[in-house]
């Protein structure tokens, strides 16, 4: 049996009680909140051993530089891949971007196909249109399709030809809720020779991952998240990929040696880790791998579904309300009325309920969703059924402000 409370004693900001008091944050899908192992880690890096990693030969510097490591380490176990082939980053839009600029400016050439979801975030979409246009390459759009806006497999699976080179995708859309079969995914663009990199921001918050066997080519997230700090993520690669793959970042550490004549880059990972990195971030982010690695994941995904079922059937009940997918990774996206999402989060914000509302990076999805925006409420593992109740009485109440 998963205990909410307990869990929400993790979390300082939070306070320790279950009920709905004060902050109701459920703006978990734009970053989680922090737990004390997370923000404790890092008073203790500055307090005790601030150095920076690889160089210092005294003991806090070797200190250091273990601790920043042992990131790695647990985040290759969460995810059953080897260590070398996590690469750090400074989040998911980094993660894009270095891939974009290694990856795509070295494997996409002029005719190259590359398929992107239409329900994907500017950090993916921004990044391999960008570097398309530079390769002459041309991007595709995997189509949505029925009312929760699911990505259309069928379509999908027809839309490779021997031009198809890579398929850009999300686990789960920050917008509607809806988790994608990355390893279905996966599978059909392997079986046409095409890779594939997942979008997993939303990802790692829901337990680990045999990213082995779901037999992606990459996976980028970003800690934030999952109960880690900001600045700090990583790109999963396999690793005959990434060896041959180019530097993105040219600087300290990611070079074995330099000449007036020429370089010898180090490999993965380092190759792709140039200058002092977000230490304190990445030392953080760790504490977070072995946070979550100690949920009792059967127990914490009951509660969630359930959670998540009452409230979608406490939003159905708001007079004039329009869902957007199927919210089955704890992701609600909606409008009431014809009310302004940024009037419906204001109204929320007035009784401490903390939404975000907008277009949520995903403008091309907007314009499919026939939305200007939309008010998102995003929930994660400490967040309790009064707290959905509440949200939902005030919901009830914005058309009266319009009246
Ligand atoms: N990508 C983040 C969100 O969906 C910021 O809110």
């Amino acid at each position: 049996m998963f205990d909410v409370g307990e869990f929400r004693s993790h979390f300082p900001i939070l306070g320790s009680s279950s009920s709905a008091a004060k902050l109701v944050y459920v703006d978990n899908a734009a970053t989680t909140q922090k737990p004390t192992c997370v923000i404790s880690s890092i008073c203790d890096f500055y307090q005790s051993y601030n150095s920076n990693i690889n160089h210092g030969l005294y003991d806090f510097a070797i200190r250091a530089t273990e601790a920043y490591e042992s990131t790695r380490s647990r985040i290759a176990k969460y995810l059953n891949v080897s260590d070398r082939e996590i690469v750090f980053t400074y989040g998911t839009t980094d993660g894009m971007n270095i891939l974009a600029a290694s990856y795509g400016r070295k494997f996409l050439a002029a005719n190259d196909e590359v398929l992107l979801g239409a329900a994907e975030h500017h950090s993916s979409c921004l990044p391999w249109r960008q570097v398309s246009a530079e390769m002459g390459a041309r991007v595709k759009i995997i189509p949505l399709r029925g009312e929760q806006w699911e990505l259309d497999v069928d379509f999908y699976r027809s839309m490779f030809s021997k031009h198809t080179k890579l398929v850009v995708i999300q686990h789960i859309s920050n917008v509607l809720g809806n988790e994608n079969n990355i390893k279905l995914l996966s599978e059909i663009a392997h079986e046409n020779g095409a890779k594939i990199i997942i979008d997993g921001a939303a990802s790692m918050v829901h337990g680990p991952m045999d990213l082995r066997a779901i037999d992606c080519d990459f996976f980028v997230t970003s800690g934030h998240k999952s109960f880690g700090p900001s600045g700090s993520g990583f790109m999963f690669g396999k690793y005959e990929l990434l060896r041959d793959m180019p530097p993105f970042r040219m600087g300290g550490r990611m070079v074995n040696e330099v000449s007036f004549d020429g370089i010898v880059c180090k490999s993965p990972p380092e190759r792709f880790e140039g200058g002092t990195p977000s230490i304190a971030s990445t030392i953080g982010f760790g504490e977070s791998i072995k946070f979550l690695s100690e949920i009792d994941w059967v127990a914490a995904k009951q509660y969630l579904a359930k959670l998540s079922k009452h409230c979608r059937d406490k939003l159905l009940e708001v007079e004039d309300i329009k869902l957007y997918g199927s919210g089955e990774a704890a992701i609600f996206s909606f409008n009431v009325a014809s009310i302004h999402c940024h009037d419906v989060a204001t109204i929320l914000a007035q009784h401490g309920i903390a939404v975000r509302a907008g277009h949520h990076c995903a403008q091309p999805l907007m314009g499919l969703l026939g939305a200007v925006g939309t008010a998102r409420l995003s929930l994660c593992l400490y967040n309790t059924f009064e707290e959905i109740d509440f949200t939902a009485a005030i919901l009830k109440t914005c058309k009266n402000y319009f009246a």
